[in-house]
């Protein structure tokens, strides 16, 4: 039997024109693609022969265990994640399980686009300076710890990424945070948002971080918003955080 392998491949954060020549190479060669239905929908087009495996959200767990056997059985597996694989992705659950159900299966990651950079471009320069990536989705850590780095990063003028700023069912997580960084910084402070980064349906807000309420609706799941520091401006429609070059 062929050794098999599972390829947990980081395809960007929407259309395929920003995956990058590895990641297209890894589908291209697979034998098995598994992932969540939106990401193997947004690869399909890159597809042949490949047994295409798409599952629901929930079902990490699930595609991993499956990724897992099915390399043991001798195929090819890409896996695939949306933007970087190692960013709030499927790598360190699939690592972990593997580890546990069989350690000497070989696994490559595949590095993408994280969502934080392509938003960040569209925005202009926010991320020029130290930066803080907070998720704000309590299903896997409990909001108190969320809390708790929101207020550290906040303090420490950190230029803050927020993923996950709208969880399912929980609407009011982002203006919590906004209330967290908001006693440490201006309320001018500039704030990003940047919704389907990538994707057909992109679009994106330029505010501050006492407008940031009249926008809070328009932020959903396939959302992130950056805040800026207490250096950071908006020249027109571009937001920059000057690294500290003197110009
Ligand atoms: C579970 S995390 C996955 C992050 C992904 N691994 C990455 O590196 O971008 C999902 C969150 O990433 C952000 N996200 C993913 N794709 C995005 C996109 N195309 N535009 C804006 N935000 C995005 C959203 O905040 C979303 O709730």
């Amino acid at each position: 039997m062929p050794a098999g392998k599972v390829s947990v491949v980081g395809i960007g954060p929407g259309l395929p024109d920003h995956m990058t020549a590895k990641a297209r190479e890894a589908l291209e060669k697979s034998d098995v693609v598994i992932g969540y239905k939106l990401y193997v929908e947004q690869v399909k087009n890159l597809l042949s022969q490949q047994e295409i495996i798409a599952s629901s959200m929930g079902k990490e767990v699930e595609r991993c265990l499956l990724a897992i056997d099915k390399a043991g059985n001798g195929k090819k597996v890409a896996l695939v994640s949306g933007g970087d694989p190692g960013i709030y992705g499927m790598s360190g659950l699939l690592l972990q399980l593997a580890g546990e159900k069989n350690p000497s299966l070989e696994v490559e990651i595949i590095p993408g686009v994280t969502a934080a950079g392509a938003a960040a471009a569209l925005l202009g320069a926010p991320l020029m300076h130290d930066f803080a990536v907070i998720s704000l989705s309590d299903l896997l850590t409990p909001w108190e710890l969320i809390e708790k780095r929101l207020e550290a990063a906040a303090y420490a003028d950190y230029v803050i990424v927020l993923y996950n700023p709208r969880s399912r069912g929980r609407s009011d997580l982002l203006s919590r945070a906004r209330e967290i960084v908001l006693k440490h910084r201006q309320s001018e402070t500039p704030v990003g948002i940047v919704r389907g980064a990538g994707r057909n349906n992109q679009k994106q807000w330029e505010t501050t971080l006492e407008e940031l309420t009249v926008l809070i609706e328009a932020v959903d799941m396939a959302s992130l918003v950056i805040i800026g520091n207490s250096h950071t401006y908006w020249d027109g429609c571009k937001m920059i955080t000057p690294r500290g070059y003197q110009v």
